[in-house]
């Protein structure tokens, strides 16, 4: 390559790519001088027009919606469509922009202002790639929360994890009471799927096709069905089988909760919806003799407010934050509140439990296919031009490479025939993809391990894919604590991750199921190779080893962010329960709990689904209550 060609492909890499994509916004903007609604379908509204999310509290409102992720934009939308009654959403973040909704670029948000940025404690099992021992804990902190920032799957779960909620007394909870809920908010454009009966076209929420699909994923689905696996619809009927991944995007740009359900509404003036963005909620304010929930308390730009809310609070702070707030509050286990010197206003058991999806990343395989792959330094400002002006099937729109999804059943796992054990999740690219960048900083991965297995891919730009190999059902449980009662202190969180041997088994079957499928005709044909770049610290054993794997799975550790069960759902007798099963603080009045920290158990699932789920059922909740 030539020094100019370099200089070139330097100046269209991602690293360059903001400021241009801003000028060309506002040229785009400037040369057609459209109207606001041409600028919103363009998607552009928030750039050139910010929307300012800054109503200043007023002294009440009916509801206060804590937290403006997935389910607290579902249920704050949800709850105003009652003209009668006020909500006030808060948010801790500030408004997405045009890099959001570039679904490409999901890994770099995790560099940005939109990353709460929270790290585990060292962990003794796992996360041996990353320095310390500490795995990365990324959140939304944006209008949109944390669907804002993420890989955009949308997957709902397996029929036996609801029946299983509703089989621990949480009654209203099965999978036939919950399905018309993911129902309501969905709005599918599937091929094939136009007549499933479990999809719905006239949702909030969009769901689609990634419209660009290389060779590989075409490849790698014909391979899965010659190793076995049947083509499948893994939110219809049986999950078990490979499928395209389906993505919550529209047009090829991100659906996020904001863009979902908030833009829309406002738009329409709904004059009885008020948010604030860049509002830190710092406690629950409770009458400790009612024991009822009658405000919080916020600080925005510096200054302290106390608002009122006539009704109810909802906290949607999601799992790690809302459980922080109760205990700020003075709800949970009386140790830990004594502990940091805090009244004890109700004990339960917030915290005590967290379960998550520990996946391994890798293995990575070559092919002799070319340009295919995604390189990030080969984005060029006329494709991101062609983007913003609504072409969907560029690699701008693949959902941060993930390009399908397969469900399987393997044999150390001792879960029912119908119910997967692991995921088996196919990505057009690696740490290789970035050049060792977002994604490796984004995950915590030692420099070494982009340096050593991947640094010559990206060098090559030679074309490979990555499967991350997720357990769905893990043995090990973590738990998050307050260490003081600063709320601008990170709660601390240990997921425990891979303390049960069994978990590492189940991890290891799903690789051997991976690599089985690698040497099936259709993957074969393209010349798929494993990359045999043995994993820094894994030296001493015999690549591809069982052994090897193992320490593998203890080092490339990558979890999906998919924590749950921290402000646990259950009745009354249960003694892990913190909310009931109408998303009640057990023991408190006027509190409820509503995101994915209630999920008593580990889906079979990505959560972002469940999220808006949760968010729509408890606003049929909320009105039954009120109405
Ligand atoms: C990097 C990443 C990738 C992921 N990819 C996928 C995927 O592809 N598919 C999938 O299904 N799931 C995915 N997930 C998980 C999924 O996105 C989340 O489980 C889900 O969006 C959580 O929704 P929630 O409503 O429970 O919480 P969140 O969306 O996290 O919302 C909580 C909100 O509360 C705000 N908040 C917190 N504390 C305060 C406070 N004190 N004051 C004011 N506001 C506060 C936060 O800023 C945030 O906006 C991913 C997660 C991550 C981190
Ligand atoms: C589809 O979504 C709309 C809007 O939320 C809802 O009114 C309708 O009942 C849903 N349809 C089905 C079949 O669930
Ligand atoms: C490589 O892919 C990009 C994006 O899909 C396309 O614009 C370009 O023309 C391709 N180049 C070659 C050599 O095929
Ligand atoms: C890729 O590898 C396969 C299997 O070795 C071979 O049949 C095919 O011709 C190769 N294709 C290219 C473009 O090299």
């Amino acid at each position: 390559m030539t020094t100019t060609n370099r200089q070139q492909q330097q100046q269209h890499s991602l690293g360059q790519l903001l400021p241009l994509v801003l000028a060309l916004t506002m040229a785009v903007a400037m040369a057609q001088q459209p109207n606001l609604e041409q600028l919103r379908q363009l998607g552009l509204g928030n750039v050139i027009n910010l929307p300012l999310y800054t109503d200043l509290p007023r002294s009440s409102y009916d509801f206060i919606v804590v937290g403006a992720g997935a389910a607290g934009c579902t249920v704050a939308a949800r709850l105003s469509e009652n003209p009668s009654w006020n909500v006030y959403l808060i948010e801790a973040g500030g408004v997405e922009n045009i890099m959001h909704q570039v679904p490409v670029l999901a890994p770099s948000l995790q560099l940005t202002a939109s990353n709460w940025n929270y790290q585990s404690q060292p962990q003794r099992h796992a996360c041996h790639g990353m320095p310390g021992n500490r795995c990365a804990l990324p959140r939304g902190k944006v209008l949109g929360g944390t669907s804002s920032i993420n890989f955009m799957i949308y997957n709902r779960g397996n029929r036996r994890d609801f029946d299983a909620w509703a089989e621990r007394g949480n009654y209203g909870w099965s999978y036939n009471e919950v399905l018309p809920y993911f129902l309501r908010s969905e709005s599918a454009q599937l091929q094939g799927l136009k007549h499933s009966p479990y999809h719905n076209h006239s949702g909030p929420l969009n769901v689609e096709d990634v419209r660009h699909r290389t060779q590989l994923v075409h490849a790698y689905v014909r391979a899965a069905q010659q190793a076995g696996h049947s083509r499948t619809d893994y939110n219809g009927e049986s999950q078990l089988g490979v499928s395209y991944v389906q993505a919550n995007t529209l047009k090829g740009r991100r659906q996020s909760a904001f863009r979902a359900y908030i833009e829309p509404v406002r738009n329409l003036r709904r004059k009885n919806l008020h948010i604030l963005t860049m509002a830190r909620v710092t406690k629950v304010l409770i009458d400790d003799t009612t024991n009822s929930a009658y405000g919080i308390e916020l600080i925005h730009a510096g200054v302290r407010h106390q608002v009122r809310a006539r009704k109810e609070v909802i906290l949607s702070a999601g799992a790690f934050n809302s459980p922080q707030l109760l205990m700020l509050s003075g709800i949970g286990p009386e140790d830990n509140l004594k502990a940091i010197g805090l009244p004890v206003i109700q004990a339960l058991p917030v915290g005590k439990l967290l379960y998550d999806h520990m996946c391994h990343f890798g293995p990575t395989f070559v092919t002799n296919t070319t340009n295919q792959s995604i390189f990030t330094s080969k984005f060029t400002a006329p494709m991101m031009k062609d983007f913003l002006l609504g072409r969907a099937d560029t690699q701008l729109s693949s959902i941060g490479g993930v390009e399908s999804l397969t469900f399987i059943k393997v044999p150390t796992a001792q879960t029912p025939p119908q119910q997967p054990d692991i995921e088996i999740i196919q990505v057009a690219g690696s740490l290789a993809s970035d050049e060792g960048t977002a994604l490796t900083r984004g995950a915590n991965f030692k420099p070494e391990i982009y340096e050593k297995m991947y640094r010559k891919l990206a060098r090559h730009q030679k074309d490979h894919f990555t499967f991350l190999i997720m357990q769905f059902k893990p043995q090990s449980v973590g738990r998050l604590w307050l260490h003081n009662r600063s709320p601008l202190e990170w709660p601390r969180i240990d997921p425990k991750y891979l303390t049960a041997e069994q978990d590492v088994e189940e991890l290891l079957d799903g690789i051997k199921e991976a690599i089985r499928i690698t040497q099936m005709p259709a993957l074969k044909a393209i010349g798929t190779t494993l990359l045999d770049r043995p994993v820094p610290g894994c030296e001493e054993f015999s690549f591809g080893s069982d052994d090897y794997w193992r320490c593998s799975i203890r080092t490339m550790s990558y979890t999906l962010h998919h924590q749950v069960a921290t402000c646990r759902m259950g009745p009354a007798t249960d003694p892990s329960a913190v909310v009931s099963p109408q998303l009640k603080v057990h023991g408190v009045r006027k509190l409820r709990v509503v995101d994915t920290s209630i999920i008593p158990l580990p889906p079979t699932a990505h959560t972002n689904a469940a999220a808006f789920m949760i968010g729509e059922k408890a606003a049929d909740l909320i009105r039954a209550d009120w109405s």
